[in-house]
């Protein structure tokens, strides 16, 4: 059996570190989509490109190559731009910061869902992010979308960080979650909503295994 596995919802839910272990135990590929918009934020980032100027971005997004490569010694796969592992830099706080603007341009997305669907096309794989179950892949067997009460997400993400070496205020990440939430529900094409099929999981108090059961359920059903 190969099917797709389509985890939404929003930040730090806990949707990357769920559909990493689903994958794993399923012998699936994970396609963190969050990971690409932040590849283009730091692309972004790095030429300066102005997030008004839709000329300067598609010139960008033509020089813009993203792709996964399975590291070994994480257990997991990182993301290149244009060849170089950024897997580290992406996950920083200026790019959380930018990162929510960039992936609610219109080209931006346009781009990067057509480079997502190519990715699944073979299926077999886990993808998580947004839109995955409405935009990306409608046809996903299984959709999942994802919740948590927002200070429970705020003390993952700063948890997260911390491990990563960086020490961010909680309400700090909390402002940052909030904005995110709000960009991410009022987005010009289309505000990031619940599939009509997806089954709703709230993961405020369920532990990483109860999590990856409950989707592996789903995937075995
Ligand atoms: O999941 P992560 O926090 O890495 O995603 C970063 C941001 O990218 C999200 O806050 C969201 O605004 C955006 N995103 C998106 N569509 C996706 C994945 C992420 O708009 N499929």
């Amino acid at each position: 059996k190969k099917i797709i596995i389509a985890l939404d919802g929003y930040s730090s839910c806990g949707k990357s570190t769920t559909a990493k272990r689903v994958a794993a135990q399923l012998g699936y590929a994970f396609i963190d989509t969050g990971a690409m918009y932040r590849a283009v934020s730091l692309y972004f980032h790095e030429h300066h490109i102005s997030l008004t100027n839709p000329k300067e971005i598609e010139k960008a997004l033509s020089e813009i190559h993203i792709s996964f490569q399975f590291n070994e010694h994480r257990g997991a796969s990182d993301v290149y731009l244009n060849g170089l592992n950024v897997e580290g830099e992406i996950r920083k706080m200026y790019i959380s910061q930018m990162v929510s603007e960039v992936s609610a341009i219109t080209i931006v997305r346009k781009a990067m869902v057509a480079q997502q669907q190519k990715m699944g096309k073979s299926r077999g794989v886990v993808m998580d992010g947004r839109d995955i179950g409405t935009k990306v892949f409608p046809d996903a067997e299984v959709k999942v979308f994802m919740t948590a009460d927002p200070v429970i997400r705020a003390e993952r993400r700063q948890l997260e960080l911390l491990q990563k070496g960086e020490m961010i205020d909680l309400e700090e990440i909390l402002e940052n979650l909030k904005k995110r939430d709000i960009i991410d529900s009022t987005r010009e094409e289309g505000p990031l909503v619940q599939a009509e099929d997806a089954i709703l999981m709230d993961t405020s108090f369920m532990t990483l295994e109860e999590q990856v059961d409950f989707v592996i359920q789903l995937h075995d059903a």
